[in-house]
């Protein structure tokens, strides 16, 4: 992390005057206040801090500097929210790098590799390969615009290119290009995939003349190609996508790749499989609608149900543009041209609706156990919606397809609502507990470490162990910083903690918390000697449990000693 740059940015920055600039910020007190863009807010309940340069949210718990404002503001990864942040001010970027560069020598190895597939393919042993492409009505623009290039056989091997250029054995062997001293890709059309900075970290090759083998090769797992972690054309619809304000997913390469010829080109791929927890995050830093438009078979109905599942789960806004004649959006719009798969675009069918008529499929309207069983499913759909509208319309619907009684459905609705209420209620209730006194005296001492360096000194010479694990290593971060800068400061502190990614969560919750910011160096060490209480009463428990195991009874009266002077010591602290 290069500090010197965050702080010369944050030396240009004011968060009152930043965030201004997103949500109308009032003087209230020493703070500003406005309504929280991080959960539905009808009282301003976001509070920025001019003297902390922070912002928190007393009722969502969202806290942060400038740049986790952006952050999470415009669904962007901690660096990007830097060069935000940066290019507003007028400081220029471009020193943040992105990747250490001990996998450049691969980046260059695939940059140089795709150089020689786009030319072969323009070369005479080409022809067959453009012909190809021209059947498939992938034009010149188009091929340079995707990077596609052709890969021939071992008598114009990428290995002897690469031999020539000087990379040593052991890379070559390690970039997934070639294996045994052969090329991995013969004869295929070769599609570049792009990692999420657009550097070319992998290839698809596909057969061309209906040879008997996979229809594409992908490459395998490389220092710089993980499978599962990439999306076709995520760098390039980035723009688009932000523009536009969802994305579109798609199956494959030729589908993402058509769309753009026309027009569109916030398309993105998952090349085949379903969605990775590792997709879905890179697809929410984008954005947080997905449009579904899989293949308009029965796989890729199946498709869009699970994966729209996965997104919903994942708090994205889901819609589907779904394709007829098991067409895929390749064919479908050869079939249909442009306009008819604009206009599908322009009218996305929600998720649930998708659901419903799916489950209508073959249902006999004129038995009434299909009707029946029908209707309860839908309901069951119902029931998972949140938007109290949207349910109505649908029960509507429901009603006026089934000629059954609306105030039935309404009721029936209710029932099942009811019953997922009290299991959801026997769920949740246990995670959901209150918080337990040690717990909370614990984040008190935490917070005012972070902004009084008195109570970091006290916290320190105290030599109170936090018995839980994350509130001492957060403890343990603050004094290292402390020590390293010898000041503390929320903010800075934010940017030194994106190292600890798993901390954050408390770190934030702790920063929120609606506290008093003056406090007595006594009531620091009441809370110091809470915490060394309960450390005490755990021990003695722990010797009490010895005790009680032991069958020596000289053993039994040392133990029983050390309890006294434990019991001893914790009344004379009082
Ligand atoms: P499709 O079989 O639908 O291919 O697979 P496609 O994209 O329509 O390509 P064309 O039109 O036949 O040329 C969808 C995606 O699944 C992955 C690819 O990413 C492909 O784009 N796939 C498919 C593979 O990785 N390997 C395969 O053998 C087949
Ligand atoms: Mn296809």
């Amino acid at each position: 992390m290069d500090y010197e740059l965050i702080s010369k940015i944050k030396d240009n920055i004011d968060i009152v005057e930043f965030i201004s600039k997103y949500i109308p910020l009032v003087k209230k007190g020493k703070n500003y206040f406005g309504l929280c863009p991080f959960h539905s807010d009808n009282n301003p309940s976001l509070s920025v801090s001019r003297e902390k340069q922070i912002y928190k949210c007393f009722v969502c718990g969202e806290a942060g500097n400038v740049f986790n404002f952006i952050e999470k503001y415009e669904n962007v990864s901690y660096k990007e929210a830097i060069k935000i942040v940066g290019n507003s001010v007028g400081i220029l970027t471009t020193e943040i790098k992105i990747e250490n560069n001990k996998n450049q020598v691969y980046y260059d190895m695939y940059d140089l590799a795709n150089k020689f597939y786009q030319n072969n393919l323009f070369s005479n042993l080409g022809t067959e390969a453009r012909d190809y492409l021209e059947k498939r009505k992938l034009d010149f623009d188009t091929i340079k615009k995707f990077k596609i290039g052709l890969s021939l056989n071992n008598n114009d091997s990428l290995y002897n290119l690469l031999l020539k250029k000087g990379y040593s054995l052991e890379q070559i062997n390690n970039s997934g290009l070639v294996r045994d001293n052969h090329d991995i890709y013969i004869n295929r059309i070769i599609f570049p995939l792009n990692n999420v900075n657009g550097l070319i970290n992998g290839f698809s090759g596909r057969i061309y003349h209906g040879e008997n083998l996979n229809k594409y090769l992908n490459t395998s797992e490389t220092p710089i190609f993980k499978k599962g972690e990439n999306i076709y054309n995520y760098f390039n619809a980035k723009e688009e996508t932000r523009r536009k304000k969802y994305v579109i997913l798609m199956e494959g390469f030729m589908a993402v790749i058509r769309a753009s010829t026309i027009g569109v080109s916030n398309c993105i791929a998952t090349m085949g499989t379903s969605l990775t927890k590792d997709q879905i995050g890179l697809i929410k830093r984008l954005t947080n609608t997905v449009y579904l438009c899989l293949d308009g078979d029965n796989a890729g109905v199946n498709a869009t149900i699970n994966n729209g599942k996965l997104l919903l789960d994942n708090n994205l806004i889901v819609k589907v543009i779904p394709l007829t004649d098991n067409l895929d959006p390749d064919d479908y719009i050869i079939k249909y041209g442009k306009e008819k798969f604009l206009s599908l675009i322009d009218n996305p069918m929600n998720y649930e609706d998708f659901k419903i008529r799916r489950m209508k499929l073959g249902v006999n309207f004129n038995s009434s156990e299909e009707l029946a069983s029908y209707v309860n499913n839908v309901l069951e759909e119902i029931s998972l919606v949140n938007d109290e509208i949207k349910k109505e319309i649908m029960l509507k619907n429901l009603a006026k397809e089934t000629n059954v009684w609306y105030n039935t459905l309404e009721k029936k609705l209710n029932e099942l609502l009811s019953k997922k209420q009290i299991s959801k209620n026997n769920l949740v209730l246990p995670v959901k507990k209150k918080k337990d006194k040690y717990v909370k005296t614990l984040e008190f001492i935490i917070y005012y470490m972070l902004i009084k360096k008195e109570v970091i000194t006290l916290v320190e010479n105290s030599h109170v162990y936090f018995p839980i694990d994350d509130y001492r290593k957060l403890s343990l971060e603050i004094i290292n910083y402390y020590n390293k800068y010898g000041v503390i400061n929320i903010s800075n502190f934010l940017d030194y903690m994106e190292n600890v990614q798993e901390l954050k969560p408390i770190l934030k919750e702790i920063i929120s918390l609606d506290l008093d910011d003056n406090v007595s160096n006594q009531t620091i060490l009441d809370y110091l000697k809470v915490i060394n209480d309960y450390n005490i009463t755990l021990e003695i428990k722990r010797l009490e449990q010895m005790i009680m195991n032991e069958v020596d009874p000289i053993e039994q009266a040392k133990i029983s000693n050390k309890i006294r002077n434990l019991k001893m010591g914790s009344e004379n602290n009082d």
